[in-house]
């Protein structure tokens, strides 16, 4: 039997067992056996979680891209390791192979350091799903710079706030991108961003529109020529163990956004440990992943974790109701996909359409269906394993998040019974607990607590960049000695997790992780504003949506409130996204405030809930009136 690759449920308990027992010689045999190393380590793990301080395989020297790509073409050289399916279906999909990848990858390195880019310096990536996205993305890895890619769906605005935040060198992008029947002008979002970065020095464009955008003299240069003329070979960085490989942002209760920073061995080591192992991958098989590169699924599980292992990973630039809402399942029919991972609101979307749409498309090749981002209900993964896998392929319902690098709670398909909203069981490696109120750990069965993990595993982020206290304060603060998720969890009987939600000021709409800090500062941009508050409230197909309450200043002018609804849906979008945007707005004159002056947003988020029959003692509220008038005028 092997560590590497759990078969059934025996096998998990054991190598779970031997995982926590020992979890240095557990994680030490793994790296040893299954990845290349320019130099092995001195020390496993050393962790002081008061500090906080992890460190795994000190000492080591590696660099990922030869784990993902050099040590593949003796003798997966043919293999496709990128299959790109671009938004317009008429058009040929592209079969990358390691070789063709690797050339790719290494014309690009060349490229960055000709731009005067080298080891520890930060990148910015703002691009569409194209295969030039992942290609940058390695060649930041194999010349040691740190990638931050940002979602290509942030505004000019946000954009802004994470290259100043991470001082980036440099910005890769493209001239424009395609979005179903839609074009967006993703070069203009960054012209506008970067009026107000100075750190940026070059931008290097790539050509996928074919549109005459302008170039900036002296700052902008197209990509294609300078990698045409490339050499095909680049010497990777050595790297530390501990040195980082990437920085991604991700929301939080209070105003910017955390630039979480992951490192290269453990991150490698344990992105690619899960992937094997959740999706059962097998060699020739072909495995998509409908995330975008932009957030932290994409970069474990489209990149990473797929190509460690030598994998077919599919990209695919486009939206699943283009050209129309059969296109997921005749992308599967036409890849023969076998592993198939995507978000629960993605599938109540497509839920919401005739079934039709799914049955005219043979999806017989699947074997393993994943989820992730967000709870699924119920009746979305009855849907999903009755009409996709058609009860035969397991759904894993993974838990993770951005600040965990991998999946930690998860079924192991064809190993681990899976119940529908279940995430299961923990991987090996992983010591989850959760805590009540009083910050005592929840012994037993049948609880429900707050989510913690206990021990270090090799893919957790290290710290926030440039400012450790945050990082800290965030998530090691609340518990003592216990990295705190942010998320409410309950056990069952069996031991079994289920995650019920956040239980902080982080809202998840579509998937999208969203701090209503930002939102709010956002809204309160607008001159007629004078305070706001955000909630989510249950939506079929998003999960969750905003509901903001907004206080006008009073000025004496009678407003129109359609027009103030437009346009602080207007500034979030500019500000944020459109992801951020409101779906209710309700003006109120006062917002419900402890006699410390903090607004009671549980009993907001009851009201926006519609569920207003035990909103608890209000009486102790230092405006207890403002409640009853809330509720009358509910949106
Ligand atoms: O609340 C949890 C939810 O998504 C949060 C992490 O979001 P993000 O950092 O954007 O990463 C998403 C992709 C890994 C978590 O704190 N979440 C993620 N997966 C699940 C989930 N909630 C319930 N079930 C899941 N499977």
């Amino acid at each position: 039997m092997s560590d590497y690759h759990i078969k059934n449920l025996e096998e998990y308990f054991q190598v779970y067992r031997r995982s926590v027992q020992d979890p240095e010689s557990f994680w030490a045999s793994i790296a040893e056996e299954h990845f290349v190393w320019q130099k092995k380590w001195d020390n496993v793990l050393s962790w002081d979680f008061t500090k906080p301080e992890i460190k795994w395989f000190e000492g080591a020297q590696l660099n990922i891209t030869e784990n993902c790509i050099d040590r593949h073409l003796a003798t997966r050289g043919d293999k496709t390791a990128i299959l790109f399916e671009p938004n317009d279906p008429n058009k040929e999909a592209r079969h990358i192979s390691y070789r063709e990848l690797h050339d790719n990858v290494c014309r690009f390195a060349n490229v960055l350091r000709s731009q005067g880019i080298s080891k520890g310096d930060r990148v910015c990536i703002y691009l569409p799903m194209i295969p030039e996205l992942a290609f940058s993305v390695l060649a930041c890895a194999r010349i040691g710079a740190i990638h931050s890619v940002v979602f290509a769906g942030f505004s000019a605005t946000a954009l802004a706030t994470r290259i100043n935040d991470s001082d980036c060198k440099m910005v890769i992008t493209c001239d424009g991108s395609f979005r179903g029947n839609k074009i967006i002008d993703l070069k203009a979002i960054v012209d506008e961003a970067l009026k107000n970065c100075p750190c940026v020095e070059t931008v290097l464009v790539a050509k996928h529109i074919n549109s005459n955008t302008p170039l900036k003299e002296g700052r902008d240069k197209w990509l294609h020529p300078l990698l045409n003329t490339a050499p095909k070979e680049c010497i990777p960085e050595t790297m530390a163990a501990e040195d980082p490989l990437f920085i991604l942002y991700t929301s939080g209760s209070t105003g910017t956004p955390k630039g979480m920073v992951h490192t290269t061995a453990g991150y490698m080591v344990y992105t690619a440990y899960t992937f094997k192992n959740v999706f059962q991958y097998e060699e020739d098989e072909v495995y998509w992943c409908t995330a975008d590169i932009g957030w932290i699924t994409g970069h474990s599980y489209i990149i990473y974790g797929p190509l460690a292992n030598g994998a077919t990973t599919v990209m695919f630039e486009g939206v699943p109701s283009y050209p129309d809402w059969g296109r997921f399942w005749q992308i599967v029919e036409k890849h023969r996909v076998n592993q198939f991972y995507t978000a629960p609101t993605a599938i109540r979307a497509l839920a919401k359409e005739n079934l039709s749409f799914v049955e005219r498309h043979d999806l017989s090749s699947l074997k393993v269906l994943g989820t992730v981002g967000e709870p699924i209900n119920e009746e979305a993964w009855h849907w999903y394993n009755d009409n996709i896998g058609k009860k035969k392929s397991p759904v894993v319902d993974t838990w993770w998040q951005t600040e965990t690098g991998g999946i930690l709670i998860s079924p192991i398909p064809f190993a681990t019974p899976t119940i529908p909203t279940f995430a299961t069981l923990p991987l090996p490696g992983i010591q989850p607990c959760l805590m009540d109120e009083n910050s005592m750990e929840m012994d037993g069965l049948q609880v429900d607590g707050r989510l913690c993990i206990k021990f270090p595993w090799p893919s957790m982020a290290r710290t926030i960049w440039g400012n450790h206290q945050r990082y800290k304060d965030t998530y090691f603060s609340a518990f003592e000695n216990k990295y705190f998720t942010g998320d409410g969890a309950l056990r069952d009987t069996t031991g079994y997790y289920r995650i019920t939600g956040r239980v902080d000021d982080v809202i998840i709409v579509s998937g999208h992780n969203l701090g209503t800090a930002p939102i709010e500062d956002a809204v309160n941009e607008h001159p007629a504003v004078a305070e706001s508050a955000i909630v989510g409230f249950p939506h079929d197909v998003k999960g969750n949506a905003l509901y903001g309450y907004v206080i006008l200043k009073e000025t004496g002018e009678d407003r129109d409130h359609d027009n103030v609804r437009k346009e602080i849906n207007q500034i979030i979008t500019e500000h944020i996204g459109p992801i951020a945007k409101l779906d209710k707005i309700q003006f109120t004159s006062g917002l419900p405030k402890t006699r410390s002056g903090k607004i009671m947003r549980r009993i907001l988020r009851k009201i926006a809930c519609k569920d207003t029959s035990n909103l608890g003692d209000t009486s102790t509220l230092l405006n207890p009136e403002v409640v009853e008038d809330i509720m009358k005028n509910v949106v």
